[in-house]
């Protein structure tokens, strides 16, 4: 855990102002929850928020503010002899209180009365949406909604504070995000070494999976790791790979308190790029270090995404695979035929930071809207930056055959795109090339330790290990 006031602090914000003025703020922590029987539970993971302002990262432990007096609580209860012999010591409720420097704690039990009683009185009780049906049945037995009407009831004065809260990073989170991304790079780095051809991807998924396990907290997000990256969020590692595959890896481990690396590299399998490959891993390159060099303080991030999307286009032009005018191409969205996703996403605790709160909500101020075009329908984060946020740039190029397939067949945006070239290209299967950035007074640091992405340093890298 974090010191005992970073937690004070943080929830002292809560009763600023600004945030919801009166009533309860009721933080449930999370329950551990069963995979196939209870005693076979998945990994536990802690709610974000949660973790954010009460540090305490066990399951069956809840955390309530009182706005009007200042009050703040843990419940939970101590655990019993059973639980140490199946699990060893645990700390009690109270030396968790102690940690995250919370005056008061009470029984597990007596959440419900206190939260009845606020109820009864008329005041309100603000929460955050449930992303777990557990969660939801929970915030109903508490507060007498309905389970399936609990989200409506969700808090959004809360939800805006959280956000508010949450997306600015400290400096000792900066230094958490800093220590997932050590283990990130190692795992990268794994991945470069293990890979091979004839050898199966699951070997490398393995690998670097268990250089998270051993150097970190485990995976931030279930890594993709396949020669089929034209698949973005492709979660099978079932084929082999060949010398002239790309193998694209995305992934991430987690700091000791739980902050997430995201970083995605893509390398030939047998260390050389072809020609073909190798242009366009320049041109996702280029789209990539033009979009952190436009990283700045009062920059929406959309321009930013846009600024990547006419770079690549640039590059698609000069290999033939789309035509200009540049501008009226990425005006148009044609270029999401290569690049069909967003630039990047805020991160933290989470992997894409507070997602559970409205992905819009966090990722888009108040006067912007979501366009629905498509590509830009997917990007996530859009509003302006300010410093102290940590978010990452991932610009990608694809050949994804159903997508052209159906593009081709529309002729969709065929004044932009060389669909007789584009299918040459087909099998070359996805470039994306991702680094965690933190937005600084002046503009932008990559964070985490170098891991090589100039093309000629990749082969270097993935050549010196075989
Ligand atoms: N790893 C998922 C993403 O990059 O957003
Ligand atoms: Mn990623
Ligand atoms: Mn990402």
């Amino acid at each position: 855990m974090l010191s005992p006031s970073v937690y004070a602090r943080r929830r002292d914000a809560l009763l600023d102002a600004d945030a919801p003025a009166s009533g309860l703020v009721l933080l449930p922590g999370n329950e551990s929850a069963a995979m196939n029987y209870r005693g076979n539970p998945y990994p536990f993971r802690q709610d974000s928020t949660f973790l954010y302002y009460f540090g305490v990262d066990t399951p069956g432990i809840d955390g309530l503010i009182d706005l009007d007096d200042g009050a703040v609580r843990l419940y939970g209860d101590d655990p019993t002899l059973e639980d140490v012999i199946w699990m060893g010591t645990q700390p009690s409720l109270q030396a968790y209180a102690e940690r995250a420097g919370v005056p008061e704690t009470a029984p597990r039990s007596r959440l419900s009365a206190d939260v009845a009683a606020a109820v009864d009185a008329g005041r309100p009780v603000h929460f955050l949406p449930p992303y777990r049906d557990r969660q939801a049945g929970r915030l109903g037995a508490l507060t007498g909604i309905q389970p399936g009407r609990v989200e409506a009831y969700a808090s959004t004065p809360l939800v805006r504070t959280v956000i508010r809260h949450r997306n600015v990073k400290s400096p000792e989170e900066i230094d958490q995000i800093e220590a997932a991304l050590e283990t990130t790079v190692r795992m990268h780095r794994t991945a470069m070494r293990e890979a091979a051809p004839g050898r199966p991807e699951r070997e490398v998924a393995g690998r670097l999976s268990g250089v998270a396990e051993a150097h970190g907290r485990g995976l931030s997000f279930r890594p993709t790791c396949s020669v089929r990256g034209e698949i973005l969020h492709n979660h099978d590692y079932s084929r082999t790979m060949q010398a002239d595959d790309l193998l694209l890896v995305d992934a991430g481990g987690t700091s000791p308190e739980h902050y997430a690396g995201d970083v995605t590299r893509t390398f030939p399998v047998d260390g050389r790029f072809t020609a073909r490959q190798r242009d366009l891993y320049d041109a996702v390159l280029d789209a990539q270090t033009t979009a952190i060099d436009a990283v700045e303080p009062g920059v929406p991030f959309r321009e930013v995404h846009l600024r990547a999307c006419r770079v690549l286009t640039e590059h698609l032009i000069g290999l033939d695979l789309m035509e200009g005018p540049v501008e009226d191409a990425v005006a148009a969205g044609a270029h999401a035929l290569f690049f069909p996703h967003g630039l990047g996403h805020l991160m933290g605790l989470d992997v894409h930071d507070m997602e559970n709160l409205g992905e819009d909500r966090v990722g888009y101020a108040d006067d912007q809207t979501r366009s629905d075009q498509f590509g830009l329908h997917t990007l996530r984060l859009a509003r302006p930056l300010r410093p102290g946020f940590v978010l990452t740039v991932e610009p990608g190029c694809y050949f994804i055959p159903a997508l052209i397939e159906r593009w081709r067949g529309e002729r969709r945006h065929d004044a932009f795109i060389n669909y007789d070239v584009v299918a040459d290209y087909e099998g070359v299967g996805g470039i994306r090339i991702e680094d965690d950035v933190l937005v600084t007074d002046e503009g932008a640091r990559i964070l985490g330790p170098d891991l090589p992405k100039l093309a000629t340093a990749v082969e270097e890298v993935v050549g010196q290990v075989r």
